[in-house]
């Protein structure tokens, strides 16, 4: 007998080690969750207990969905079926509980960022009806060879904040961990730097001390890519951008920066059913 419950916060513990025991042969490598791990997601992605669900045979998590929410939409982290327990409906009926709370609590939109490859996660989604939209790329830069920028581009460059960006309307990531609600919480540990026309920032990009890129653009016109060449090389070290939507940064224009591909990611989206 399966019991499926949602969850509360003082339910971190058992979310904890639902999440662990469901590893499959897939998140070999995956560092493993720890409570600190859980309320870093908290902080971050906005996770909720209340939107998180755990399936259970006795004592024994067979199961888990970690779900986050902002006002908009609620995000499917994750959807866990420990590998003895699976096709047994137990994601589906995870994932169409959430969907029934949703319809009645809301937000209505879903969204799950699943990454490539899994056959039996994009069967589970397609399956509860949930539709594939874009995807979403990895990309990684190694360090570039330095001094290539003039003096004269580089005295266009100026240090810019989050909030800048944002009230540019220049922060135009979909994935949920870099949108733009997300990026204000990230400020203070984030550097940024643009490039200047007269008019306005031709290019910009924000980093963390890891080299993990958290926004990157360049507008269309004819200083955009030169400019955000001279900022990325002004950055100087390794970097890495993480699912970039197809219409976030050109790839095209990553490739011509340097840029290799890294990870697919499967972007899902479905609106919340009643029951
Ligand atoms: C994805 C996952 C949670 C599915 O859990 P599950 O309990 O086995 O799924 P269900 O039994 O509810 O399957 C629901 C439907 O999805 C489809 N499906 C699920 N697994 C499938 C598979 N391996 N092959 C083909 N179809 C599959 C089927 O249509 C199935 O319905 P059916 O059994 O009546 O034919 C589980 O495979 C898992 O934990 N995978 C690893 C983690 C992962 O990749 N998570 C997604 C990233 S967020």
């Amino acid at each position: 007998m399966t019991a499926y419950r949602f969850c509360r916060s003082d339910d971190i513990g058992l979310l904890v080690e639902a999440y662990v025991r469901c590893r499959g042969p897939e998140d070999e490598g995956e560092p493993v969750l720890d409570r600190e791990g859980f309320k870093r997601l908290i902080r971050d992605l906005d996770l909720w207990c209340s939107s998180c669900m755990v399936a259970s045979e006795g004592r024994e998590p067979v199961g888990v969905l970690l779900g986050a929410k902002r006002p908009e939409a609620t995000l499917v982290y994750a959807l866990r079926v420990h590998p003895a327990h699976r096709r047994r409906g137990h994601g589906r009926h995870l994932l169409t509980s959430l969907s029934q709370k949703l319809a009645i609590l809301g937000p209505p939109n879903l969204v799950a960022e699943v990454p490539a490859g899994r056959a039996a996660a994009e069967a589970t989604f397609a399956a509860c009806g949930w539709q594939r939209s874009v995807s979403l790329t990895d990309w990684n830069r190694g360090a570039p060879v330095t001094g290539s920028a003039t003096n004269e581009a580089r005295e266009a460059l100026e240090p810019v904040w989050v909030e800048d960006l944002a009230s540019a309307g220049l922060l135009t990531a979909c994935c949920w961990h870099r949108d733009a609600a997300a990026l204000l919480k990230q400020s203070e540990r984030l550097s940024g730097l643009a490039f200047h026309s007269p008019d306005r920032i031709e290019a910009w990009a924000l980093w963390d001390a890891e080299g993990t890129l958290w926004a990157l653009g360049a507008t269309p016109g004819p200083f955009g890519r030169p400019g955000l060449s001279v900022v990325l090389d002004e950055i100087g070290t390794p970097l890495h951008l993480e699912k970039a939507a197809p219409g976030e940064v050109d790839a095209e224009l990553l490739t011509a920066l340097g840029f290799v591909r890294g990870a697919e990611h499967l972007l899902f989206t479905s609106q919340a059913q009643a029951a």
